[in-house]
């Protein structure tokens, strides 16, 4: 028998705690090489770069020598992660975009593209979980637009427009919550009654699909990984889940660690053995842990809906 979301949530919890934790990461940590990265006339972009792990990479890759166009809403923040970088080899270019408007997706790449700027690496990384539901002007519910649309647009014109370099790399920051859902399409835009951490970990297990499709389309020009990065101290984490905040806050991550996969899978680019898998402190592990979040819509009827919701948002436009 299939236990149930809560059931599963509950078994998630304290089966993952120690690994998703400062614990796992200190641990798991010892094995590596030392070794530094370097970015050096490397170009990236990273969505949601104003604060949390978004900002810790934009930082730490910009201090290993690339150019980062980050990107977020918060223009004052934004500066400010510019003005902290400390190597004379790297920069921040600031963007200060709303990602849950396609309009302003759309017009984001054409800019990158008016201007000639190609990238590296491509960091989908901005994401948010919503207590109630809420809607962008263009009509779709925000969590969705911000976390799964948005990429899927981005991503896809970006490719289109030739914005990405040959051999680049595009990594998706997914979550651990993911391992307690199926694909569910017809829930992306979540359920009545509203559920945001439900909604949330369907957006981050329909990044999995996403990828997994994109590795399959497009993976003899760019490397494409998703991944997830433990549970970290963040402020997202905090306003969305205060208490779990409160409750773990001495072992929650810290941003440097949720950062570090992403860094390493842009520095070494990874063999994957398996297009679904999602990575998770330098190592690749399968997207399933429950038997029944096998039984979902395939990353194929994804890609058709976010290709009809992306129609959609033109012809509206
Ligand atoms: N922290 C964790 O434990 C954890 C665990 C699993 C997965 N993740 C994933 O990691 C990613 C980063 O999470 P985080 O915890 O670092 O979150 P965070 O601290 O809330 O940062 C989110 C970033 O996204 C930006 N953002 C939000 N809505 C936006 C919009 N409409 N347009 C443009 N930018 C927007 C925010 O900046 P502005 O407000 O300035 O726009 C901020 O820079 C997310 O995808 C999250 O799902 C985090």
């Amino acid at each position: 028998m299939t236990p149930s979301y809560a059931t599963r949530g509950a078994l998630f919890f304290s089966w993952f705690m120690p690994s998703f934790t400062r614990i796992g990461y200190a641990l798991r940590k010892l094995t590596w090489s030392t070794e530094s990265f370097d970015f050096t006339g490397q170009t990236w972009l990273i969505t949601g770069a104003s604060t949390g792990i978004g900002r810790q990479m934009a930082l730490s890759a910009a201090n290993a020598g690339a150019t980062v166009h980050a990107v977020a809403r918060n223009a004052d923040k934004l500066q400010q992660l510019a003005d902290e970088v400390t190597s004379n080899r790297g920069s921040i270019v600031s963007h200060s975009v709303d990602l849950s408007l396609m309009a302003t997706v759309t017009s984001l790449a054409n800019d990158f593209e008016n201007n000639g700027v190609t990238f590296n690496v491509l960091v989908n990384n901005v994401g948010l979980m919503l207590d109630k539901p809420t809607r962008t002007s263009e009509g779709f519910e925000t969590g969705f637009a911000t976390n799964v649309l948005g990429h899927y647009v981005l991503t896809e014109q970006l490719i289109n427009l030739g914005g990405l370099k040959s051999g680049s790399t595009i990594i998706n920051m997914s979550s651990g919550g993911m391992y307690n859902v199926a694909l569910d399409i017809e829930a992306l835009q979540g359920d009545q009654p509203y559920d945001g951490t439900l909604t949330y970990a369907r957006h981050k297990r329909a990044q999995v699909a996403l990828n997994e499709h994109w590795r399959q389309t497009y993976g003899d020009m760019i490397n494409f990984y998703s991944m997830h990065p433990g549970w970290v101290s963040t402020p997202g984490v905090e306003t969305a889940m205060p208490e779990f905040h409160a409750a773990l806050s001495r072992l929650l991550r810290h941003p440097e660690a949720g950062a570090d996969t992403a860094l390493w899978l842009a520095f070494t680019k990874p063999e994957q053995r398996d297009p679904q898998n999602i990575w998770f402190d330098r190592a690749q592990r399968s997207p399933h842990f429950f038997s029944g979040t096998r039984q979902g819509d395939s990353s194929s009827e994804l890609v058709t809906h976010l290709q009809s919701a992306m129609q959609a948002s033109v012809e509206a436009a």
